[in-house]
């Protein structure tokens, strides 16, 4: 009886290892790519990349697979316009998150656990001056979040066809150490002393989440009993750019932050509402200045740096 993590190696499967092996759960990790900073004590490493099906079977009979996270995925380079390896992301993001469903059913684990993205909704004005939740309409305005729509409709099917267990589970931008998006740019160089580059303009609204709170969901919804839904936002805080970087300059009072795209803003909405898997898990979201605080000495932690210290204001 094991939990299999697929796409262990990146910023929230590294996470959800850790916080896994650490409450007693076995665990068998795999990606494509080796664990940053080496494997865990206790975990299983084993190599799978999605677009092999064989593989996915194997894994998951070998050992006793009971229930999947699914985070494998082309995400950061996608986003970006200039990005060409198409073949490569609808191998991986559309046939290998197939794959895994598939696999699934034919080796009969019980649950997956896809991790899609908030990128399903359309802009904030679809849905006029509130907090969006689950059971909006899904406008993707991006190639990922029309891929991760794709994703969901094909777990939908798996899930009626077959009765297996999916749970789709929708994040907002995730703070933590590793990311391939904006917070990499932004609180990742803070964290090491450089330029902190803000992505949107600064009074652009987003919704931030701690990877340390995504883990504690994701380790729920594998772990626990089926849950009530098929869908969870997993977001966190609505905060401006201003705001974040006052949060950031809270704790860092010399950063030096730059707005170089003062015209942007998110294609996906910028208020969620998170209160499904808060009263149905009891499920505690860290605030603001702590889930910044921990992405920047995390990051400073992983490059030998010393932590900030508390939390002023
Ligand atoms: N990071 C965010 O802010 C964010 C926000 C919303 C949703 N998500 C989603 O959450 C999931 C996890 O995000 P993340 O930030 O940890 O992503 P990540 O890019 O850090 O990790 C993805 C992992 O997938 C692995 N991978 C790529 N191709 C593979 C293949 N063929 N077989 C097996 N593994 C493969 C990569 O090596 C990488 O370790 C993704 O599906 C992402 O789309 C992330």
């Amino acid at each position: 009886m094991s939990v299999l993590v697929l796409g262990s190696s990146g910023l929230v499967g590294r996470r959800l290892v850790a916080r896994l092996a650490a409450d007693g759960h076995p665990v068998v990790a795999s990606d494509v790519v080796p664990p940053v900073g080496g494997e865990l004590p206790g975990v299983v490493y084993s190599r799978a990349d999605v677009t092999r099906l064989d593989r996915l079977i194997s894994v998951a009979q070998e050992h006793d697979v009971t229930s999947i996270a699914l985070l494998s995925y082309i995400m950061g380079p996608l986003m970006s316009p200039d990005h060409s390896d198409i073949p490569l992301a609808c191998d991986v993001n559309v046939t290998g998150v197939t794959n895994v469903l598939e696999a699934a059913r034919l080796a009969g684990v019980g649950r997956v656990v896809f991790l899609s993205t908030v990128g399903t909704y359309g802009p904030q004005r679809i849905y006029g001056d509130r907090p969006v939740a689950e059971d909006e309409i899904l406008a993707p305005a991006s190639m990922y979040g029309r891929m991760k729509a794709l994703n969901e409709s094909i777990c939908d099917r798996y899930a009626a066809l077959y009765g297996l267990e999916v749970v789709k589970v929708r994040p907002s931008s995730i703070l933590g150490p590793g990311s391939t998006i904006w917070p990499s740019r932004f609180l990742e160089r803070i964290a090491v002393g450089d330029v902190g580059l803000v992505p949107y303009a600064p009074e652009a609204g987003d919704n931030v989440i701690g990877v340390a709170d995504l883990a504690t969901l994701l380790t729920r919804l594998l772990t626990g009993e089926r849950p009530r839904s098929s869908t969870y936002l997993a977001s966190g805080h609505n905060v401006t750019m201003a705001e974040l970087a006052g949060a950031v300059r809270q704790i860092v009072p010399d950063a030096r932050i730059e707005f170089p795209d003062p015209d942007r803003r998110p294609s996906y909405p910028s208020t969620f509402d998170n209160s499904r898997a808060v009263t149905e898990f009891g499920w505690k979201v860290a605030d603001l200045l702590e889930t910044v605080r921990a992405h920047l000495d995390d990051v400073r932690a992983e490059v030998g740096l010393p932590a900030l210290g508390g939390v002023a204001g």
